[in-house]
Protein backbone atom coordinates (compact mmCIF):
# COMPACT_ATOMS: atom_id res chain seq x y z
CA UNK A 1 0.00 0.00 0.00
CA UNK A 2 1.43 3.71 -0.71
CA UNK A 3 0.04 6.97 0.29
CA UNK A 4 -0.26 9.56 -2.32
CA UNK A 5 -2.12 13.10 -3.44
CA UNK A 6 -5.88 12.20 -4.93
CA UNK A 7 -6.47 12.74 -8.29
CA UNK A 8 -9.52 12.76 -10.69
CA UNK A 9 -9.70 9.34 -11.27
CA UNK A 10 -9.97 8.47 -7.49
CA UNK A 11 -13.37 10.49 -7.67
CA UNK A 12 -15.87 7.83 -7.77
CA UNK A 13 -13.55 5.19 -5.20
CA UNK A 14 -13.32 7.84 -2.37
CA UNK A 15 -16.97 8.63 -3.35
CA UNK A 16 -18.32 5.18 -2.54
CA UNK A 17 -16.09 4.96 0.53
CA UNK A 18 -17.07 8.27 2.37
CA UNK A 19 -21.31 6.85 1.32
CA UNK A 20 -19.99 3.58 3.03
CA UNK A 21 -18.63 5.37 6.18
CA UNK A 22 -20.86 8.17 6.98
CA UNK A 23 -24.85 8.73 7.51
CA UNK A 24 -24.61 12.26 6.34
CA UNK A 25 -21.90 11.75 3.24
CA UNK A 26 -20.35 15.35 1.84
CA UNK A 27 -21.75 16.05 -1.59
CA UNK A 28 -19.55 14.83 -4.70
CA UNK A 29 -19.20 18.75 -5.20
CA UNK A 30 -16.56 19.47 -2.44
CA UNK A 31 -14.56 16.58 -3.21
CA UNK A 32 -13.81 17.93 -6.93
CA UNK A 33 -13.03 21.31 -5.50
CA UNK A 34 -11.02 19.35 -2.42
CA UNK A 35 -9.12 17.04 -4.84
CA UNK A 36 -8.43 20.06 -7.36
CA UNK A 37 -6.56 21.16 -4.67
CA UNK A 38 -8.34 24.28 -3.86
CA UNK A 39 -8.93 24.48 -0.47
CA UNK A 40 -7.39 21.18 0.79
CA UNK A 41 -5.27 18.05 0.45
CA UNK A 42 -6.59 14.90 -0.48
CA UNK A 43 -4.75 12.21 0.19
CA UNK A 44 -5.48 7.98 -0.52
CA UNK A 45 -4.28 5.19 0.40
CA UNK A 46 -4.10 2.94 -2.56
CA UNK A 47 -3.25 -0.64 -2.87
CA UNK A 48 -0.72 -2.15 -5.48
CA UNK A 49 -3.69 -3.30 -7.88
CA UNK A 50 -4.29 0.73 -7.85
CA UNK A 51 -7.74 0.28 -6.11
CA UNK A 52 -8.43 2.96 -3.02
CA UNK A 53 -8.99 1.29 0.03
CA UNK A 54 -9.00 4.80 2.47
CA UNK A 55 -8.70 8.53 1.97
CA UNK A 56 -7.83 11.78 4.07
CA UNK A 57 -8.70 15.54 3.91
CA UNK A 58 -6.86 18.12 5.59
CA UNK A 59 -7.72 21.95 5.58
CA UNK A 60 -4.52 24.02 6.29
CA UNK A 61 -4.83 27.76 7.30
CA UNK A 62 -0.99 29.31 8.17
CA UNK A 63 0.17 27.33 10.85
CA UNK A 64 -3.27 25.71 11.71
CA UNK A 65 -4.89 22.10 9.96
CA UNK A 66 -8.35 20.80 10.44
CA UNK A 67 -8.21 17.33 9.78
CA UNK A 68 -11.67 17.60 7.68
CA UNK A 69 -12.13 13.77 6.61
CA UNK A 70 -10.89 10.22 7.46
CA UNK A 71 -11.86 7.50 5.88
CA UNK A 72 -11.29 4.14 5.33
CA UNK A 73 -13.24 1.23 3.01
CA UNK A 74 -15.45 -1.07 5.26
CA UNK A 75 -13.58 -4.48 4.55
CA UNK A 76 -10.27 -2.93 4.82
CA UNK A 77 -10.05 -1.81 8.41
CA UNK A 78 -8.20 -2.64 10.84
CA UNK A 79 -5.15 -3.41 8.88
CA UNK A 80 -3.33 0.21 9.64
CA UNK A 81 -4.43 1.89 6.99
CA UNK A 82 -6.14 4.59 9.14
CA UNK A 83 -3.07 4.90 11.08
CA UNK A 84 -0.90 5.47 7.99
CA UNK A 85 -3.31 7.83 6.63
CA UNK A 86 -3.22 10.13 9.81
CA UNK A 87 0.43 10.15 10.29
CA UNK A 88 0.97 11.10 6.59
CA UNK A 89 -0.96 13.75 6.91
CA UNK A 90 0.21 14.77 10.55
CA UNK A 91 3.94 14.81 8.84
CA UNK A 92 2.75 16.78 6.30
CA UNK A 93 1.21 19.47 7.56
CA UNK A 94 4.26 19.90 10.14
CA UNK A 95 6.47 19.85 6.99
CA UNK A 96 4.51 22.84 6.24
CA UNK A 97 4.59 24.85 9.27
CA UNK A 98 1.51 23.32 11.16
CA UNK A 99 1.63 23.58 14.84
CA UNK A 100 -1.73 22.22 16.09
CA UNK A 101 -4.13 20.49 13.96
CA UNK A 102 -7.63 19.84 15.04
CA UNK A 103 -10.32 17.09 14.30
CA UNK A 104 -14.41 16.63 15.18
CA UNK A 105 -15.43 13.45 15.59
CA UNK A 106 -18.80 12.01 16.73
CA UNK A 107 -19.22 11.68 20.94
CA UNK A 108 -20.01 7.65 19.76
CA UNK A 109 -17.39 6.89 17.36
CA UNK A 110 -15.18 5.18 19.58
CA UNK A 111 -13.11 3.60 16.78
CA UNK A 112 -12.38 7.08 15.75
CA UNK A 113 -11.13 8.42 19.04
CA UNK A 114 -9.39 5.45 19.95
CA UNK A 115 -7.35 6.03 16.36
CA UNK A 116 -6.80 9.82 17.26
CA UNK A 117 -5.83 9.03 21.23
CA UNK A 118 -3.25 7.04 19.81
CA UNK A 119 -1.77 9.32 17.40
CA UNK A 120 -1.94 12.02 20.02
CA UNK A 121 -4.87 13.97 19.60
CA UNK A 122 -6.34 15.48 23.13
CA UNK A 123 -10.04 16.05 23.16
CA UNK A 124 -10.60 19.77 23.99
CA UNK A 125 -14.00 20.76 23.47
CA UNK A 126 -17.49 19.65 23.45
CA UNK A 127 -19.84 20.65 20.84
CA UNK A 128 -23.75 19.91 21.59
CA UNK A 129 -25.97 18.69 18.51
CA UNK A 130 -22.84 19.50 16.08
CA UNK A 131 -23.95 16.94 14.03
CA UNK A 132 -26.96 15.77 11.92
CA UNK A 133 -28.56 12.23 10.68
CA UNK A 134 -28.62 11.57 13.56
CA UNK A 135 -28.27 14.48 16.21
CA UNK A 136 -24.91 14.34 18.22
CA UNK A 137 -22.48 16.09 20.04
CA UNK A 138 -19.28 16.68 18.38
CA UNK A 139 -16.01 16.11 19.88
CA UNK A 140 -12.96 18.55 19.11
CA UNK A 141 -9.59 16.68 19.44
CA UNK A 142 -6.37 18.42 18.89
CA UNK A 143 -2.24 17.53 18.70
CA UNK A 144 0.63 19.80 18.69
CA UNK A 145 2.62 19.13 16.00
CA UNK A 146 6.62 18.74 16.43
CA UNK A 147 7.92 21.07 13.92
CA UNK A 148 9.83 19.41 10.77
CA UNK A 149 13.62 19.42 10.50
CA UNK A 150 15.48 21.42 7.93
CA UNK A 151 17.77 20.13 6.31
C1 LIG B 1 -11.88 5.40 12.01
C2 LIG B 1 -11.27 4.64 10.82
C3 LIG B 1 -10.80 5.65 9.77
C4 LIG B 1 -10.08 3.82 11.32
O1 LIG B 1 -9.42 3.26 10.20
P1 LIG B 1 -8.67 1.85 10.28
O2 LIG B 1 -7.85 1.69 9.06
O3 LIG B 1 -9.65 0.77 10.57
O4 LIG B 1 -7.76 2.05 11.56
P2 LIG B 1 -6.37 1.34 11.87
O5 LIG B 1 -6.40 -0.08 11.43
O6 LIG B 1 -5.26 2.18 11.33
O7 LIG B 1 -6.37 1.39 13.46
C5 LIG B 1 -5.30 1.95 14.19
C6 LIG B 1 -5.65 1.92 15.66
O8 LIG B 1 -6.82 2.72 15.92
C7 LIG B 1 -7.63 2.08 16.92
N1 LIG B 1 -8.86 1.59 16.31
C8 LIG B 1 -9.22 1.61 15.01
N2 LIG B 1 -10.44 1.09 14.83
C9 LIG B 1 -10.88 0.71 16.04
C10 LIG B 1 -12.06 0.10 16.52
N3 LIG B 1 -13.06 -0.25 15.67
N4 LIG B 1 -12.20 -0.12 17.84
C11 LIG B 1 -11.21 0.21 18.70
N5 LIG B 1 -10.03 0.79 18.31
C12 LIG B 1 -9.88 1.03 17.00
C13 LIG B 1 -6.80 0.91 17.43
O9 LIG B 1 -5.92 1.38 18.42
C14 LIG B 1 -6.03 0.55 16.16
O10 LIG B 1 -4.86 -0.19 16.41
P3 LIG B 1 -4.95 -1.82 16.50
O11 LIG B 1 -5.71 -2.30 15.29
O12 LIG B 1 -3.52 -2.23 16.51
O13 LIG B 1 -5.69 -2.12 17.78
C15 LIG B 1 -12.31 3.63 10.22
O14 LIG B 1 -12.89 2.88 11.26
C16 LIG B 1 -13.39 4.32 9.42
O15 LIG B 1 -13.25 4.59 8.21
N6 LIG B 1 -14.54 4.61 10.09
C17 LIG B 1 -15.67 5.25 9.43
C18 LIG B 1 -15.36 6.70 9.08
C19 LIG B 1 -14.99 7.49 10.33
O16 LIG B 1 -15.56 7.34 11.38
N7 LIG B 1 -14.03 8.40 10.13
C20 LIG B 1 -13.59 9.30 11.18
C21 LIG B 1 -14.46 10.50 11.20
S1 LIG B 1 -13.97 11.68 12.43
Amino acid sequence: MIIREAVARDLNAILAIEAGAFSDPWPRESFIEYIAGRHGRVTVAVAPDESVLGFAIVLRVVDQADLANLAVARGHRRQGIGLALLTEACAHAASRGVQTIFLEVRASNAAAQALYQREGFVATQRRRDYYNHPVEDGIVMAKALAPALEG
